[in-house]
C-alpha cells in the first residue's frame, strides 16, 4: 500500500514510518494514554457520557499532534453528532496516512461505576485495512493461537468447546468461557453449563475478553457470544498481533439493520467473517487501562502527575510491549515513587 494521493510515504507500516523507514507504531501510545488520563477523572462519578466525551476529546487532540492523516473507520456512531471521533472523521493533515478503529472509552458503564475493566483503545491500519461496520451487534467466538483453526461459528457451542479443549489437551471442564452477562445469552449459558465448561460472566468489555482468551496465563480460553460489531473489529486487530482467531457474524435486530449492513457492502448477512476479513495488512494496537483490568493497571493520580500502563502491539515490529508511564503535569520536580 504505497501510494495514497500525494502522501506516498507509508509502505507497509500501519501508522506510517519515518523518513528512515522506521515504524512509528510507538506514537500511538500517546492518544490512548491521553484518553485514559481524561476518562479516569470520571471514575465512579456515574456520568458515562461526560467520561466518553472527555476521553474522545483528549484522544482526538493527541492524534492531531501526530504527523498523520487518519480516517476514523470504526468510531462512535454517526448519531453521536458532537463526538470528536465519530465514524468518517479525518484527523490531521499530516504526512502519514492510516485508518483507525477506536474506542476512547471501552466499558463506559464500568468506569461510571468505578468497576474494573475500562480501558482506552485504538487500532491503526493501512488505508483500506480496517473493515467498516454499521452500529449493530456481532456474534463472535475468539480463541488464542493454540485453538486457532478449530473453531466454527456455524457449529454449536458444545462442539466448539470440545474442539478447544482438545486443542489444549484438556477436558471441557478444564476450559473457561467468557460471556457477556446479558438476557440474550441465557440459552448459550445453559448450553455451556450442560457441556461442563467453566464460565466467567462479565458485565461489559468484550475487547478485553477477547484478548484474555487469546493470551495464556489468564485462565480463560474462549470468548463467546454477541457483543458490539465495532468492538469485534478492534478485538480482531489485537488478535492479529497475538496470533489469536475470531470467527464472527453480524447480528442485525431489524430489517433496517440488514439494509444498513448492505450500505456498508455486507450483502450476505450470514457470511462468516474471519479475523483477516475484519482487519488486513500491518496493524498497530494500543490500549491503556482506565480502571484496573485483566492485564492493565488503572490510572493512578498523585500530586502533579499520574501513572498509566499501556499495551502496544505491532504486527510489523512483532512486539507486545507494556509501557508504564509517569506523566508530570508541572515543571516542578518532586520525588517520583517507583
Ligand atoms: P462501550 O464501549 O460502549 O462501553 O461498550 C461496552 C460493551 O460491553 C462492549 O464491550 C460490548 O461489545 C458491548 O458493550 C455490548 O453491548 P450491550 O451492552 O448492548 O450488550
Amino acid at each position: 500500500m504505497g501510494d495514497v494521493g500525494e502522501k506516498t510515504t507509508i509502505s507497509r507500516a500501519a501508522g506510517g514510518e519515518d523518513r528512515d523507514g522506521r515504524c512509528m507504531c510507538s506514537e500511538f501510545i500517546g492518544p490512548t494514554e491521553a484518553a485514559a488520563l481524561a476518562a479516569a477523572r470520571w471514575m465512579g462519578q456515574g456520568d458515562g457520557p461526560a467520561a466518553d466525551s472527555a476521553a474522545g476529546e483528549a484522544m482526538r487532540a493527541a492524534l492531531e499532534r501526530l504527523d498523520l492523516r487518519a480516517t476514523v473507520v470504526i468510531g462512535e456512531a454517526e448519531a453521536a453528532a458532537d463526538n470528536p471521533l465519530k465514524r468518517g472523521t479525518v484527523v490531521g493533515d499530516g504526512r502519514r496516512v492510516c485508518d483507525l478503529a477506536l474506542d476512547p472509552l471501552e466499558g463506559t458503564d464500568l468506569l461510571a461505576r468505578g468497576q474494573a475493566g475500562a480501558m482506552s483503545v485504538l487500532a491503526a491500519g493501512e488505508p483500506g485495512g480496517i473493515m467498516a461496520m454499521p452500529d449493530m451487534y456481532m456474534q463472535k467466538i475468539v480463541v488464542g493461537p493454540r485453538a486457532a483453526g478449530v473453531i466454527d461459528i456455524d457449529r454449536s457451542a458444545t462442539v466448539n468447546l470440545q474442539a478447544i479443549a482438545k486443542a489444549y489437551g484438556r477436558r471441557v471442564g478444564e476450559i473457561t468461557a467468557i460471556i457477556l452477562d446479558r438476557p440474550r445469552h441465557e440459552d448459550l449459558i445453559a448450553e455451556i453449563r450442560r457441556a461442563g465448561a467453566r464460565i466467567k460472566l462479565i458485565a461489559d468489555g468484550d475487547i478485553t475478553a477477547g484478548i484474555a482468551a487469546a493470551v495464556s496465563g489468564t485462565g480463560d480460553h474462549v470468548y463467546i457470544g454477541i457483543g458490539g460489531a465495532a468492538e469485534g473489529v478492534i478485538a480482531a486487530a489485537a488478535l492479529r498481533c497475538l496470533g489469536g482467531e475470531m470467527r464472527a457474524k453480524l447480528w442485525p435486530l431489524t430489517r433496517r439493520q440488514v439494509e444498513e449492513a448492505r450500505a456498508y457492502g455486507i450483502d450476505d448477512i450470514e457470511k462468516t467473517l474471519t479475523t483477516e476479513d475484519l482487519v488486513k495488512g500491518d496493524l498497530v494496537f494500543a490500549a491503556t487501562g482506565v480502571t484496573e483490568g485483566e492485564f492493565l493497571k488503572r490510572v493512578n493520580y498523585f500530586r502533579d502527575g499520574a501513572r498509566t500502563q499501556t499495551l502496544i502491539m505491532c504486527t510489523r515490529c512483532r512486539w507486545v510491549r507494556f509501557v508504564d508511564t509517569i506523566h508530570l503535569f508541572t515543571d516542578e520536580r518532586r520525588a517520583i515513587r517507583l
